[in-house]
């Protein structure tokens, strides 16, 4: 085909995909130049603001490294990530909500067994404890596999300070639920924070004269064979950003009651000298099949 104009150039570039063998790939990729092409003709965009695109991105992807995801950010701040996550998790009243995975999830931490742990790793902060439980509509869930991951008080992740490795990890931990379903670990209280600002997320943010404050959370991941892997957050009632979280991610049912406790003994049974917090909850999770019939 040759004289394509603005117009004649899409049929030509979804003719020219026509033939792509897997059929979901191509109705992805005609899909996504329509959108595209249609993008471009509304706005008028022009060829400077087409090279400020392509440099923009380019920027966000030099920015990725190995436990930097600014391009999950991008999409996080977007409500791309939340658009996905709630399209492909409808869930009934009943089960815990699905929310964002968020860029500062890592894999392959060592399995802790016991219950209890302290996974502070030594930070300051006002100490807290998890006493949770993972149930079934059928009664607990033994031998689930549960990440927990959170910001320190001075809202940052391990990840985000120089010289982490996984080896040194604060904040996190991969636990395991016992025969009634229950975990629990030693913690500090949550704090909300800014997503990282230092990147081209950050010049969009600014650009956008948005806020980029998160409310207070703590993230968790829950798998367990049959059923519907969950990943949720539960957030801090009360804290002052739930309306306005920059990634979109606070669902009613993932707001968490931590309650505050003059000193004295905690969960644990240990003995506190100063205020503590307990958050005492419940994740609800729901069979593969049924995840598959909601979503279908
Ligand atoms: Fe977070």
């Amino acid at each position: 085909m040759r004289d394509i104009d603005e117009i004649t150039i899409t049929i030509e570039v979804l003719r020219r995909l026509s033939d792509t063998p897997d059929p979901r790939l191509r109705e992805i990729l005609q899909a996504l130049v329509r959108h595209l092409h249609q993008f471009a003709r509304d706005t008028g965009i022009t060829e400077e603001e087409w090279l400020q695109g392509i440099r923009y991105l380019t920027e966000t992807g030099q920015t990725c490294d190995g436990v930097r995801q600014e391009f999950v950010l991008l999409s996080d701040t977007l409500g791309l990530s939340q658009l996905v996550v709630s399209q492909n998790h409808r869930r009934r009243e009943q089960v815990t909500e699905q929310t964002i995975l968020g860029p500062f999830f890592i894999q392959g931490l060592p399995v802790t067994t016991g219950q209890g742990m302290d996974i502070s790793g030594g930070t300051h902060g006002e100490p807290l404890f998890i006493t949770a439980r993972v149930m079934a509509s059928d009664g607990p869930v033994a031998a689930a596999t549960v990440d927990v991951w959170q910001a320190d008080a001075d809202g940052l992740y391990d990840v985000q300070r120089s010289g982490w490795s996984i080896d040194r990890s604060q904040l996190r931990a991969t636990l395991i639920t016992d025969v009634d379903g229950r975990f629990s670990c030693r913690s500090i209280l949550p704090k909300s924070y800014p997503i990282p600002m230092d990147g081209p997320v950050g010049k969009m943010m600014r650009a956008t004269r948005r806020s980029p404050m998160r409310p207070a959370h703590i993230h968790f991941a829950i798998q367990k064979a049959g059923f519907d892997p969950l990943v949720t957050h539960v957030f801090v009632e009360g804290d002052e950003f739930l309306e306005s979280d920059a990634v979109f991610g606070v669902r009613g049912s993932c707001i968490g009651s931590y309650e505050r406790h003059a000193p004295g003994v905690a969960p644990d049974g240990t003995t506190v000298g100063v205020p503590f917090f307990v958050l005492d909850h419940v994740f609800r999770l729901e069979p593969a099949e049924e995840a598959r019939q909601c979503t279908s």
